[in-house]
């Protein structure tokens, strides 16, 4: 099996503030990415900001700044995501920095050499929000009875010389990688969309723009620069060090690696029909997969600019709590579909799932632990209920994995939450505070024997209690760094290879307090 893995988010353009569109596939690669490091792996996992293109430029003149200096700006706020977010990302590409550059134009000497490109004019639609061209037949009439792109974005008629990428010649290769590769795009449905796509027929791709000139030249014809797209896309190899083939970086991520580039749902056709029609046309290997996620919504409304509520990272972390955000956004919705972000909803999270049930069922055994054995369990016998659920549990890190594989985050944190279940159950029926009361009312041995008892079940619940907060730590690190802290759990078995080894014998846990606060309407 392939132990590196390549996790990748789209560049995002830098005429506009990160919403929650950006934050979203940035925690979904961040918990791929850590998943895959607790499993082992070799990972890199990279985000970055797309700087180049018209829409850019226009932001950037609008703002009346230099477009260098804009872009610098606005890159930065991407960047700042990564600590706001508690990202993991191992790099962070530009499309303006040299390193990519030389990628691009070498994807496009090569793509030149091979016979791809030619040269013509272009007449068509060109839509900027999207910086993409369509047919005549893909528009649409919007409410006002306009003709507009799929996407509800503005198009305007555009006529000029430009080169071309002769994509027709990728229809019959692309559908038959799709059939022979059934993974190569997910999920389902979106594989059927992009077929659907295909099978219409592919037209050659306009590839350079002359009336403008923000972007990365054409080598050897200065007067155009490079489609954005194009440029764009050659992210995911230049970030591994792409034209140098012979890296390190390069053989083991790109020829060697899983590679997985995580998308939303409307730039499938760039990901999933271009990019490898490109790499094919470059002689270059495809990514593993691409998945495509669904869109959120606000209180049931279309996000958008001119309605003001396009849901800030910095304002969902400031008001709910980084790691709650992190939870609810995975556990509110099946990665591939689309979802609501509510208010009531993130609330009743927050104070449902993470105070009242897995916060709660630390903290009580925790405070246990620490008021009536000074933090220190000296049995830890397991009867044999525990531990055939322990043996049980321990056979599900198949399933858990294979979750992580088909990016099904919303089942793995019901398994997560189905043994924090038992848990409070199991301590319900238990009541080891009973025991230890009674233990106090006697005295000798039979005191001693409750005592132990009640240990035992605590021990039960520390050995539980350790293994979710280890398969949720890729979802919210910092409470469960915490959490396991609390526990004492020695740092090297936070590893799923470690996951099984049991606590030490004669276990002492660490202060307690409390780890998810409840959320409380501001007076
Ligand atoms: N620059 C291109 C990507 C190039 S990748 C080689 C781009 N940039 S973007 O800034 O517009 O990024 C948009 C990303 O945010 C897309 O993945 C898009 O699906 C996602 N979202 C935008 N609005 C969204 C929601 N309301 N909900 C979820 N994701 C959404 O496209």
């Amino acid at each position: 099996m392939k132990k590196n893995y390549y996790v990748t988010t789209p560049i995002y353009y830098v005429n506009d503030k990160p919403h929650i569109g950006h934050m979203y596939t940035n925690l979904a690669a961040d918990i791929l990415a850590r998943f895959k490091r607790l499993d082992g792996y070799q990972v890199i996992f990279l985000t970055g900001t797309d700087e180049h293109g018209q829409k850019v430029e226009k932001s950037a003149k609008k703002s009346g700044e230099d477009t260098k200096k804009f872009v610098d700006k606005v890159s930065l706020t991407f960047r700042d995501l990564s600590k706001l977010l508690n990202l993991s990302n191992d790099d962070f590409i530009r499309t303006t920095e040299e390193r990519h550059i030389k990628a691009v134009e070498e994807v496009w000497l090569i793509l030149q050499e091979n016979g791809y490109i030619y040269f013509d004019t272009y007449k068509g639609w060109y839509a900027l929000k999207d910086e993409a061209f369509y047919t005549k037949d893909e528009l649409v009439k919007n409410s006002q009875g306009q003709l507009v792109a799929p996407s509800g974005a503005e198009v305007q008629w555009h006529e000029e010389e430009s080169y071309f990428f002769k994509l027709s010649a990728f229809q019959e290769k692309l559908l038959e990688y799709y059939k022979t590769h059934p993974n190569f795009i997910a999920p389902k449905s979106r594989a059927n969309e992009v077929i659907r796509f295909v099978k219409g027929g592919l037209k050659d791709l306009s590839i350079s723009r002359s009336n403008f000139s923000w972007g990365i030249k054409v080598p050897n014809n200065e007067h155009h620069i490079i489609y954005v797209w194009l440029d764009a896309l050659v992210n995911y190899i230049s970030a591994l060090d792409y034209p140098l083939v012979e890296s390190k970086k390069f053989q083991e991520f790109w020829l060697e690696g899983d590679i997985l580039h995580l998308i939303g749902k409307d730039i499938l056709r760039f990901h999933c029909v271009y990019w490898p029609a490109f790499l094919m046309a470059a002689n270059l290997p495809l990514p593993t997969k691409i998945f495509g996620h669904g869109w959120w919504l606000n209180e049931g409304q279309k996000i958008s600019k001119s309605l003001n509520n396009t849901l800030d990272p910095y304002d969902l972390v400031t008001k709910y709590g980084v790691d709650q955000v992190r939870y609810f956004l995975f556990k509110e919705v099946n990665f591939g579909n689309d979802a609501d972000f509510s208010h009531e909803s993130i609330v009743s999270r927050i104070n449902n799932e993470l105070a009242n049930e897995y916060g709660n069922l630390i903290q009580r055994t925790l405070s246990i632990i620490n008021n009536s054995f000074n933090g220190e369990l000296k049995s830890e016998k397991l009867g044999e209920v525990e531990t055939n659920y322990l043996l049980e549990l321990d056979k599900k890190l198949e399933e858990f994995r294979g979750y992580i594989e088909n990016q099904n985050f919303l089942s793995y944190l019901d398994k997560c939450f189905e043994i924090i279940r038992y848990g409070n159950f199991y301590i319900n029926k238990n009541t080891p505070w009973a025991l230890i009361k009674e233990g106090n009312s006697l005295e000798g041995q039979a005191k001693n024997s409750k005592m132990l008892e009640a240990q035992n079940i605590l021990y039960f619940i520390c050995e539980i209690a350790k293994r979710v907060s280890i398969l949720l730590n890729p979802f919210m690190p910092q409470s469960t760094d915490n959490i396991l802290k609390q526990l004492n759990v020695p740092i090297e078995h936070k590893s799923l290879a470690k996951l099984t080894e049991p606590l030490p014998k004669k276990y002492k846990i660490n202060q307690n307090y409390p780890i998810f606060a409840k959320y409380y309407e501001p007076k």
